[in-house]
This record gives structure tokens, sequence and C-alpha cells, in this order.
């Protein structure tokens, strides 16, 4: 029953969706690590749901760093994170009735019905809240080295995005990937957002829901960041992206592609230009591989796509099981629910995505490095 995650940095979660608080602690972070509130505030608001498209269970999100960080800066002690649970409505949720698609039936299997069932307890989307926030200091440490981590809706209801090689190729691609950070609904091209939105209220409309694609960037990584075998960048990413529900797929650089394409067509080719000097100034020439060559980056940006399921709380009516009296029923689940959550969970995907890179680093440098 293991909470926590992580080699250099170790991230620990706790609390359930209607319990009084969730929170998170991050341990083995540098002392001295300049701490920004309200980035961290911005990076909540992200995850937060928003207008017609979202749940209607609205969250203050109002954190509480309770140790770890003294007079703004990082101490190098355990930094622990809660933010208070205000808007529960547990009367919507109902023990005997297993929710199609949610983890009820898994849960009651692994804790014989003691679990907290109610609003998903620690199965619920909130609890990534707490990954969100004590993840954004991560995110921090990464933007001072110039290392951004970004995520696009690549696909939504059958609506594809354009993909990162159009930013890529434009010389503010930093400025255009942090304006795509501080989008509520993270797509390239606005028009596919409209329509995607557009595809979610009517699943809503239906009491349905729908799922999608997230594809992820971790531009200015150096290369030779990273582990061969059990701990590579692949590894330890998917490990960390497998832990926010709802996730049920991910794929790294031309990933199912590959099963597709010849040899020729799939391998990237290092170049260098004529004037060049050192060989860390290699690149190459496509990045099919994602940015990572066994294991390890190659210093192209790190790319990869995150499927996520539609919704599991329906309002539709679906057969189902009352575990009280064991008989196959109808069930119409009521209560506040997200008709996509594709556009928050963005968020939750470039936060542990953060931690996992400081992770590398750390183990790399040591965990002051960190801090410069
Ligand atoms: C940010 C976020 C919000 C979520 N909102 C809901 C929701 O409103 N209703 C719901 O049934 N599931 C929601 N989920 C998904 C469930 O938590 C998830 O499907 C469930 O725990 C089962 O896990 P699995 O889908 O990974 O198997 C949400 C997940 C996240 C990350």
């Amino acid at each position: 029953m293991k909470n926590t995650f992580g080699n250099s940095l170790n991230l620990t979660i706790f609390g359930e969706s209607h319990g009084p608080a969730i929170g998170a602690v991050l341990t083995g972070m540098a002392p001295g690590i300049k701490i920004d509130e309200d980035f961290i505030k911005m990076r909540l608001a992200m995850r937060a749901p928003h207008g017609q498209i979202s749940t209607s269970r609205k969250e203050k999100d109002q954190f509480q760093i309770l140790s770890g960080v003294f007079e703004g800066k990082t101490t190098g002690t355990p930094i622990a994170i809660i933010i208070p649970n205000k808007n529960t409505r547990s009367k919507d949720y109902q023990k005997e009735y297993l929710r199609p698609g949610h983890a009820d039936y898994s849960a009651y299997a692994k804790y014989h019905g003691f679990q907290d069932w109610r609003g998903g307890g620690q199965f619920s989307g909130r609890v990534t809240a707490a990954i969100v926030a004590a993840c954004s200091i991560c995110e921090q440490v990464l933007q001072e080295k110039n290392i951004i981590i970004a995520s696009h809706i690549k696909e939504c209801a059958g609506i594809v995005d354009s993909d990162f090689e159009t930013i890529l190729g434009q010389e503010n691609h930093a400025d255009i990937l942090e304006e795509l950070n501080n989008k509520q609904f993270a797509v390239i091209d606005d028009a596919k957002g409209e329509k995607m939105q557009a595809e979610i209220l009517k699943a809503k409309s239906q009491k349905d829901s729908v799922g999608g694609i997230l594809e992820t960037i971790i531009f200015g990584l150096e290369a030779g960041i990273g582990e061969p075998y059990f701990d590579s960048i692949e590894s330890l990413l998917s490990h960390a992206v497998f832990s926010i529900p709802a996730v049920k797929a991910i794929a790294f650089g031309a990933g199912f592609q590959f099963a597709r394409i010849k040899g020729s067509e799939a391998n990237d080719s290092p170049t260098i230009d004529a004037s060049a000097d050192r060989i860390d100034q290699i690149k190459f020439a496509s990045n099919n591989n994602g940015g990572i060559n066994g294991g390890i980056s190659n210093g192209m940006p790190i790319l990869f796509s995150t499927v996520i399921k539609p919704t599991p709380s329906i309002a539709q009516k679906q057969k189902t099981v009352n575990i009280k009296t064991l008989e196959t029923t109808d069930l119409e689940i009521v209560g506040r629910h997200d008709p996509a959550i594709i556009h928050r969970i963005r968020q939750v995907v470039n936060s542990i995505s953060a931690f996992v890179i400081c992770d590398f680093l750390a183990l790399r440098y040591g965990t002051d490095y960190l801090k410069n």
C-alpha cells in the first residue's frame, strides 16, 4: 500500500475526496530554493474545473505549506502541503452500487469494504490537486534551468489539434509553450479547441463523457540524463503518469507508429553544424524516438502521448451490482462529475513529469544541483 514515489526525491500523497483535506509531502529538495506561492496557485487553477465542461464541484484549493519552507525558501527538510476539502456532497454517493469504470469494486476487493468510498475516496481525481501543488515546486526548479514542460490536448472526441512540430519550428517557441501552459483549455489551435469543447458539451447533454490524448513535451533537457533498463526515462515517466487516475496508455515519440514504419523511416540521424567543435552540439534530423535512446535523454525534446479515458461517472442508466443484495440492478449516477477530464489532467501530467525530471537531475548531480 505504497503511496510514495521517487529515488533521490520522494513524493508521498494522502487524503480522500471527502475527507477534511488532501496533501503531499515532498522530500529531498535542496535547501535555498525560492518558492513562488503564486506560481503554485496558478498551476492549481489549471487543474481546477472550469465552465460547463467540468464538474460543478468548485474547490478554492487554498493550500497551506506546513513545513520545509522558511522565509520563502526551502529549508531542505520535508515540504508538507495540505489542501482542505470544502465543497463535498457525500449524499450523492451510495456505497452499495458499484460505479462502472470506477475503482469501487477493485477498492472493495483490496480494502475489504473499509475504504472511504465517499466521492471515490482516494481514487478521486481530487487527490491530484496535491500532486500539482507539490510538483509545481519542481516545475519552478526546471524553469530556472530553462527546461519547459508543456502538454496540449492532441485529440479529444475525435477532433485533432495541430502538433508540437508547428511550434518548435518558430523562434519564439518558449513563449508559445508558456502561453499554452497558461491556457485553461490547452490546445495549439484554438479553433480546434472550440470544436472539442462543443463535443464535450454534446456528450454531457447525452448524459455521456469523452476521453482523448494529451501530448507532452519536455524541452531543454540536456543529453545524458536517465538510466538504462529499469529506471529508464520512459519507465519512470510512465510509472508516474500511470499513477494519475483515468490514464490508460502512454507512448513515446512515434509510439505505436513504430510498428508500421521501416527502420529507414524510424531512425533519427545525428547531425552537426560544420562550425561545431563539441560533441554535445550533436542534434538529430528527426525525433521519432521522442528524445530518448537507451532510456537516456539524447538532447532532443522528450515527447510522449497519454491516453485519458472518458470519465466513468455518467448520468446514463447503466447496469451494475448492488453489493448489499448481490443483485444485478440499474444505476443512474447523480451528483457532480466531469464530462471530460483531459483538460484538467494536462496539468497533472506536466507537474508529475517535472517531479520525475528533477529526480533524474538530482540522481546525476545531487539534490543541491536543483538550487543552482
Ligand atoms: C482531475 C481528475 C478528475 C476526475 N473526475 C472524475 C469525475 O468527476 N467522475 C469520475 O467518475 N471520475 C473522475 N476521474 C477519474 C477517476 O478518478 C478514475 O477513472 C477512477 O479512479 C478509476 O481509475 P482508472 O480510470 O485509472 O482505472 C477524474 C480523474 C482526474 C485525474
